[in-house]
This record gives C-alpha cells, structure tokens and sequence, in this order.
C-alpha cells in the first residue's frame, strides 16, 4: 500500500474484534465511577498551545519535544492535547463550575497526543480516562481515588498484577528549598552526571532523580532525599493518607524518586505499574496539584486527580488473559432464510422478536444465499442458535430453532412462540 494510505506511525485502528473489549473496559470503569459520585465532563481534542506551556510547564519533554502543535487558519497556535488536566481545569474555570468551594468529581475518557517513539504500550495517540477533583485538600480524597482504582484492579481480575508506588512532593516552598540543595549536591559531581541530567540540572533538577543512567543513579544513593525536606503539612497529609491505606488494606511502596513528568504536582505523586508489560509498565498515575488552578488564573483550589492508559491495561487484560468469555460472542441468533417468501416473513417475524426482547442480539441475513451458505454465516457468527425459515417452515408457520453449540436437538417452534422460546435459552445463555 503506498505510503500516504497508511495510518500515522503510533496511531492505531481499533478494529471490531478488539472494540467488544473496549467497551467492556469503558462500561466497566464507568459503572465504577457512577458508584462513587463521579460526573463525566467533555472538553475538545485541542487547545491554545499557551494552555499546555502553562500548565504542563515549558522545560518538561512533553512541552519541549513531543506537543503536536500547529498553526490553524486563523494563526493562533494550537495543540493536539499530549493530557487531559489542563483542559480540565481550563473548562472548571472558564464555567466557574468550581468558584466558591464548589466540589467537583470529574472523569473524562478520550484520545490524547504525543510524539514520543512508539513500542509496545506506547503510541502517539492513545487513550487514557482521567479523573479531577477540586476543592477538596485532605488526604481523604486522594485516598478514594486509589481506592477506587484498587476496587477497579479487582473487578478487571488484574489486582494482583499491580503495584502502587507512593511519594510525596510537599509544598512548592518545600520543593524549593529541595530543590536548591539538590542542585548544589549534583554540582559537585557534576562530570559524573550523564548528559541528559547535565542538561536537566540547569532546567528542572528533580527530573535528575528519575534518571536511568547507572553512573547518576550511583550519584544519587549519597544525595539530599526529598522525604527530609518536606513541610509539617505536606508530611501530615502523607501520613494521613497512607494510614487510609492501611485502614482499607491496599499494599504500597514509598519510592523517592517518583517525581513526574508533569511540573504542576505537589504533595501526593503516585503510579501503579506491572512489570507484564516490559518498559511500559505505569498503567495509571497522578497526584495533587494544588497550585495548578491558581496558576491557571484560578482562584486557589486544590485538585488531585490521576489518568489511566487504556491500551496498557487492555494490553493488560490480554496479558494476564482477563478477557470475559461473555464479551467474545457478539451474536445470540441467527436468522436464515431461504427464498423471497420466506425472507420477507423471517424480516417481520425477527422485528417482532426485537420488540418483545430488547436485549436479544439477533442478526439476520443478508445477501441470500444457499443453505450451506448460510449456515457457515450462521456458525462463524459465534451463534448460539440458528434460526431456519425454509418452505416447510413456512407452510407450518413454524421456524427451526437449531443449537449450534451441542446444546440438544433441532425444535420447531410456532411463530408466535418463537421470542418467549429464544428468552428461556438464547438471552440467558
Ligand atoms: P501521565 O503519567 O503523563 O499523566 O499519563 C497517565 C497515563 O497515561 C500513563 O501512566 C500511561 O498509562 C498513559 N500514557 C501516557 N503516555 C502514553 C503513551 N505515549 N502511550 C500509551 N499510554 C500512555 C497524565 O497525563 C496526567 N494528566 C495524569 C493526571 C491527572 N494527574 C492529575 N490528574
């Protein structure tokens, strides 16, 4: 196929054998959320370029190397958005849906973009459901958000394939003052420091501590740890959160390094990664950001919210073979018919079956055929039945209800039978 007609290097189909284990992730997640008063929110693919420089911040690789950002007809500069958090904000604000206290529980679920180097888990464009909450800034709330996904994990079959990794940031005064010894320790061992670090030093020094180079990793062992430099408030919150851990039971692990991609964290940071899946192990991350709306033009609010990568967990789901068995078959019936006669009846006949069961997935065919033709349509649907309406049947005004998954022998069922007939075996089934 010539170059032009192929999708964009790390943007994927999802084509219809994959889409039932979408939904069912998508459906699950939602129904989750639903329980635990979460309200959806919608905002656009993209935004002003400004809004992601802002938020995100500029020395980060998103902003400084991977934004899709171009110039509409207009010349403003736009971007494909790399997250969802700062759109968030942007439409909490520009509605004033969280001025006054107002608490919101938000979730969102869509495409997002970013020019990184595909592999295995990681794309250009994927999907993550993200959820924000303002104005509440105890550690109460950040607990529920890792509870919720605890109770996801087990509901997916997947809890025991993920690990929670916690830290905590502290203020941006903490930070701060972190931050400047930081510096001055990594100065002095500065010809030891791979490039990268060299360069993240002057820029945004905490990114050092998430190096992979083992020379700065030997570095790092003797310096300055974040845990020391953390504010009366920032470390309070942290205990109060881990002892909500504990109260409900969910394991962790302290790692001092985790320090995000993302400038607008503060306090909480977490990650829950598998190591089923190679390099790209962090399925679902986020944090706090209680200085992010302010930051924004906001009054201050405090926000904490996280985002999960669906293909990773569908990746996930297909890893560790998770994948419900009810969602592979797509087809409860299938209607075959044989001659003009027959097909007119076996149309109205199905469309009285639809209004009588709802939920019934009945699937009728199209494009005529002989009986081996459709009964080969009929068995490769993943039918637990077969319907047959040939001459005979239509004399009789009966159709044939033909298991096609060794459940018993051929019946011959009254029309007017048929749809309380297929609700005692097909629907349950
Ligand atoms: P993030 O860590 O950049 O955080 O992304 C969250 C999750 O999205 C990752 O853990 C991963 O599962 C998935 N993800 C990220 N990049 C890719 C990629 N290139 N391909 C496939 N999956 C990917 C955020 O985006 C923050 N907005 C999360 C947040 C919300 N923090 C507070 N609120």
């Amino acid at each position: 196929m010539s170059k032009s007609l192929q999708a964009i290097r790390g943007m994927n189909d999802i084509l219809p054998d994959q889409t039932p284990l979408w939904r069912y992730f998508e459906a699950t997640v939602a129904g989750l959320l639903d329980t635990y008063g979460y309200r959806q929110i919608r905002m656009p693919i993209v935004e002003f370029t400004e809004l992601f420089k802002r938020s995100i911040g500029e020395v980060t690789d998103i902003v400084e190397k991977e934004m899709y950002t171009f110039e509409d007809r207009n010349g403003d500069s736009l971007t494909l958005r790399p997250e969802g958090t700062a759109a968030c904000v942007r439409a909490v604000l520009e509605h004033g849906i969280s001025g006054g206290g107002q608490v919101q529980k938000l979730w969102y679920m869509g495409p997002m973009f970013r020019h990184e180097r595909p592999q295995k888990g990681r794309y250009r464009q994927f999907n993550q459901i993200g959820l924000e909450v303002f104005n509440l800034e105890g550690p109460d709330i950040d607990a529920e958000l890792i509870v919720l996904t605890w109770r996801l994990w087990a509901a997916l079959g997947i809890r025991d394939a993920v690990k929670l990794e916690l830290n905590s940031l502290g203020t941006s005064e903490a930070r701060a003052r972190y931050r400047d010894a930081l510096v001055a320790f990594l100065t002095q061992h500065l010809d030891v420091l791979d490039e990268d670090s060299q360069r993240r030093l002057k820029t945004n020094p905490l990114r050092v501590l998430d190096t992979k180079h083992p020379e700065t990793q030997a570095v790092l062992i003797n310096a300055p740890k974040l845990a020391d430099y953390l504010d009366e408030e920032s470390r309070v919150h942290f205990e109060g959160l881990k002892a909500r851990l504990d109260a409900v039971g969910i394991p962790y692990v302290i790692n001092p390094k985790l320090v995000r991609g993302l400038d607008y964290y503060s306090k909480t940071v977490f990650e829950w990664v598998t190591d089923k899946l190679g390099a790209q192990g962090t399925v679902c991350a986020g944090g706090r950001y209680d200085g992010l709306v302010e930051q924004m033009g906001g009054k201050p609010t405090p926000g904490v919210g996280f985002a999960m990568g669906i293909e990773r967990l569908i990746l996930l789901l297909e890893t560790l073979e998770q994948v419900p068995d009810s969602i592979a078959r797509q087809v409860d019936v299938y209607l075959c018919a044989f001659g003009e006669a027959a097909e007119l009846a076996g149309l109205a006949l199905a469309e009285r079956v639809r209004d009588q069961l709802p939920g019934l997935r009945l699937q009728v065919n199209a494009g005529a055929g002989s009986f081996k033709s459709q009964f080969k349509k009929a068995d490769k649907s993943g039918a637990l039945f077969a319907l047959i309406l040939g001459d005979d049947e239509m004399a009789a005004r009966q159709i044939g209800v033909k298991p096609l998954r060794g459940q018993g022998e051929q019946l011959n069922i009254a029309w007017d039978a048929l749809a309380e007939h297929l609700a005692t075996c097909a629907v349950q089934a």
